[in-house]
């Protein structure tokens, strides 16, 4: 084994952005694209020195081969001992749960979560810290001003590591522990959920369809759905990981996830259906004959977390992400809850749930979860779905129905142009921004302003200050509208424009979200000048 120094220079475009470094897989194989990152992150974090990390992806495409290279240059920097999931696999979650049951410093994720995958797709990593949440700003600052100064690596000239085998190997000091990548995440979820009870339900005929898209959380599904809960063989459908997720975006969403949609909207719907991303991550939730949005779920599990035995203790708080609906907030009114509203990014709710000041949270983007580790968890709200349905004994429909009742219904949508070129995407916002204090009083598509702002977060916890989050326009009324540019697309910009609004009452909350919305839509398109800034007629998805 021979420790070497490669020379390098700084490679421009490695800022880590919403949630790590994601670049096309072929420009993460260039050479020393991969390295220089890792050294960056390295000198991040002080060195890795005698410390513990953990390591595992997705298992896209180049996940085995930047698996390697990471360890071989864990052991250069002198690691104590990297923690790996069996063929390099680990789902965020479980990489985030790993990272705190084993009290590890922290952890490389390789993953570009829903992004599609495959040597002409994208690839992604990101560091995650001792407390299994993805690195703060202060630290991916660092990362990132370190690729503008690098000269050199460190990494190790040996043979691979067999990925496969369970148990310890050795990279001269550094220790390489292979781990059964479920393990330990499927002990958590034992202890936050009823197993009995969800295992009596499936006992008793429930049915339901999750969708793996061939993505990591195949293994983790079948593992704990079908052989410890007693599912019926063939309810976790495309369960195996593929390096291109079978050539499809491994986003749960009704575009992407078109077949569990088209099977729960038809006449064989099972009770449940529910989708994963690449890294598990998001989740997608569907009743027969019934889509809930993200926002809804969110809100209705805060509603509703009480009834498993890791929430029966009640909630300290909530937190969402801003561009996220109101329906959390109103489960939080009603039931005396503090709420938090932090900016797009899972990283946000770290301190919050540390501090103990929230105990769920969650984002319009599909993500869900709790204090149990410091990232959303796909599974996991899959499960707290099943035990609130185990426990109610209701329909999802039923259940969203109810909920709407009594909190009020907030019509919600999201519509997103992408790949617009980046300039006139900055245009737009700019136009905004230039424009916000003259927008209360103006007249949009018939609706009058009430008030406008760029959404800036200051951190109850460590005080920091995160601005230019996106703006918010709200009516008279009290519909929303927010503009975003989003930070974690690839390619030019992607805008992504969300409009709420309050439906109180129950005869209209069965509505369309889209006819609900149709005015809402012209003003979002009337304040911004989408079509005249984009030149798009209509946006790309519609969420
Ligand atoms: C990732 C993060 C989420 C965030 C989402 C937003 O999935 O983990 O926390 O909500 O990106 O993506 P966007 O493309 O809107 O910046
Ligand atoms: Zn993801």
């Amino acid at each position: 084994m021979e420790r070497l120094t490669i020379a390098t220079r700084p490679i421009a475009g490695q800022k880590p952005g919403t949630s790590g470094l994601r670049k096309k897989t072929r420009v993460f194989m260039e050479p020393h694209y991969l390295e220089n990152f890792v050294q960056c992150v390295w000198t991040a974090i002080d060195g890795v020195a005698g410390k513990t990390l953990v390591l595992g992806g997705d298992g896209r495409y180049f996940n085995d081969r930047a698996a390697q290279v990471i360890l071989r240059m864990a052991a250069a920097g002198g690691a104590a001992r990297v923690i790996v999931g069996q063929g390099a696999l680990l789902s965020t979650p479980a990489a985030s749960n790993l990272i705190r049951v084993r009290g590890a410093n922290g952890g490389l994720i390789m993953s570009a979560s829903h992004n599609p995958g495959g040597i002409e797709e994208d690839f992604g990593i990101k560091y995650n810290i001792a407390n299994g949440g993805p690195a703060p700003a202060e630290v991916t600052d660092k990362i990132f001003a370190a690729t503008e100064v690098i000269q050199s690596y460190d990494i190790v000239e040996t043979t691979d590591v067999d990925l496969q085998s369970l148990g310890e190997q050795r990279i001269g000091e550094t220790i390489v522990e292979i781990v059964d990548p479920v393990a330990e995440y499927a002990a958590l979820m034992e202890k936050l959920f009823d197993f009995g009870a969800l295992r009596a339900m499936f006992a008793g005929g429930f049915t339901m369809r999750f969708d793996a898209m061939h993505a990591v959380t195949g293994p983790y599904a079948k593992a704990i759905l079908e052989e410890t809960l007693g599912a019926p063989a063939g309810t976790v459908v495309n369960a195996a990981p593929l390096p291109d997720f079978g050539g499809g975006h491994p986003d749960p969403n009704p575009i992407w996830a078109k077949p569990l949609m088209d099977l729960m909207m038809g006449p064989d719907a099972p009770d449940f259906g529910a989708a994963s991303d690449g890294d598990g991550d998001r989740n997608m939730v569907v009743g027969r004959g019934l889509y809930v949005t993200p926002s809804d779920s969110l809100a209705v599990l805060a509603a509703n977390a009480h009834l498993a035995p890791g929430y029966a203790g009640g909630l300290a708080g909530v937190a969402r992400s801003m561009p996220t609906s109101g329906a959390l907030d109103r489960v939080a009114e009603a039931r005396g809850l503090a709420c938090h509203e932090t900016p797009t990014g899972w990283k946000f709710f770290g301190n919050l749930l540390d501090a103990g000041m929230a105990t769920l949270c969650g984002e319009e983007s599909a993500g869900t979860g709790s204090d149990h580790v410091r990232e959303k968890d796909g599974l996991w709200a899959v499960l707290l779905w099943l035990s609130v349905l185990s426990a109610r004994g209701e329909s999802v429909q039923d259940i969203l129905t109810k909920h709407w009742a009594e909190f009020g219904r907030n019509y919600y949508s999201r519509h997103d142009y992408e790949g617009v070129d980046a300039e006139a995407a900055e245009a737009l916002m700019q136009s905004l921004r230039d424009r916000l204090t003259d927008l209360p009083g103006q007249t949009f598509a018939g609706l009058t302003v009430t008030a406008a702002d760029e959404f800036a977060y200051d951190d109850p916890v460590d005080g920091s200050r995160a601005e230019a989050q996106g703006i918010r326009v709200w009516f008279e009324g009290g519909a929303r509208i927010v503009f975003r540019l989003s930070g974690t697309g690839t390619v030019g910009a992607t805008l992504r424009v969300y409009m709420e609004n309050l439906e109180l009452d129950p005869a209209a909350q069965s509505g369309d979200a889209q006819e609900a919305l149709a005015t809402v839509i012209s003003a979002a398109d009337a304040v911004a000048g989408i079509k005249d800034h984009t030149g798009r007629e209509a946006p790309d998805v519609v969420t």
